[in-house]
């Protein structure tokens, strides 16, 4: 099997509050999407797409060189993941979707993933256990209940699919939009197999996610 990655990078990052998006902010000098697509690498992964926004598809090829194919992004990420899907190479048959915004997901989660997927699972998420208690509640801000937290997981990314499943989940969706890819694959009726995630690969959206990312980069550097 040939696994590719989809590497969503368009949107515009408002929250992080800087003059550029998100997936072109640096972190040690280096872009968030540069530090995503050399993971992805690490991990194995060789035909990745990038998506950006499209007044940046020549400059991103230009930084990326051979590393990824630079194509142009949609309105919402769902767009953008449609618009890299359909540039991957013919020969892949697993995609993993990953957001540029988790640039320090580790390759051995890429690679944990990656592998799920050729095992056995059709469609494959990270995640990890939810740690504080969480709480519903209404407009005015009462509460209305406890949940059990102990069955809840925060998803992350790279997400990985069987690649004709994927564009059947994309296909179906329409304009209905999904947070992630695997909210798509589950309206199928297909089940989505959860992995370990691993907190690196958090993703930065707040200008306090970049400087814990920057921190994290120093502990993890030699
Ligand atoms: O905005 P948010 O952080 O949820 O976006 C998640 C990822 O999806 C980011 O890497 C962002 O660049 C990407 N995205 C995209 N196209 C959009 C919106 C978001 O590629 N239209």
């Amino acid at each position: 099997m040939t696994t590719g990655a989809v590497v969503v990078a368009a949107g515009s990052g408002s929250r992080l509050g800087a003059d550029r998006p998100k997936a072109f902010v640096q972190l040690a000098g280096v872009t968030l999407l540069e530090h995503a697509v050399a993971r992805l690498r690490d991990g194995g992964v060789r035909a990745i797409v990038a998506v950006v926004p499209d007044a940046l598809v020549g400059q991103t090829q230009a930084l990326l060189g051979d590393a990824a194919q630079v194509v142009a992004g949609g309105a919402e990420r769902q767009d953008s993941v449609a618009a890299g899907l359909a540039a991957l190479p013919a020969d892949v048959d697993v995609v993993l979707v990953h957001d540029a915004a988790r640039c320090l997901a580790p390759a051995a989660l890429v690679a944990r993933v990656a592998s799920a997927v050729t095992a056995d699972s059709p469609a494959v998420v990270p995640g990890l256990p939810v740690v504080d208690t969480v709480k519903e509640v209404d407009a005015s801000g009462l509460v209305v209940g406890t949940v059990d937290r102990a069955p809840l997981r925060r998803v992350q990314t790279p997400q990985g699919f069987e690649r004709a499943l994927l564009e059947r989940a994309h296909a179906a969706a329409g304009d209905s939009a999904a947070t992630d890819d695997a909210a798509l694959v589950e309206r199928l009726g297909v089940r989505v197999r959860l992995v370990e995630g691993d907190p690196l690969a958090l993703k930065v959206t707040t200008a306090e996610d970049l400087a814990l990312a920057e921190w994290l980069l120093t502990r993890l550097s030699p």
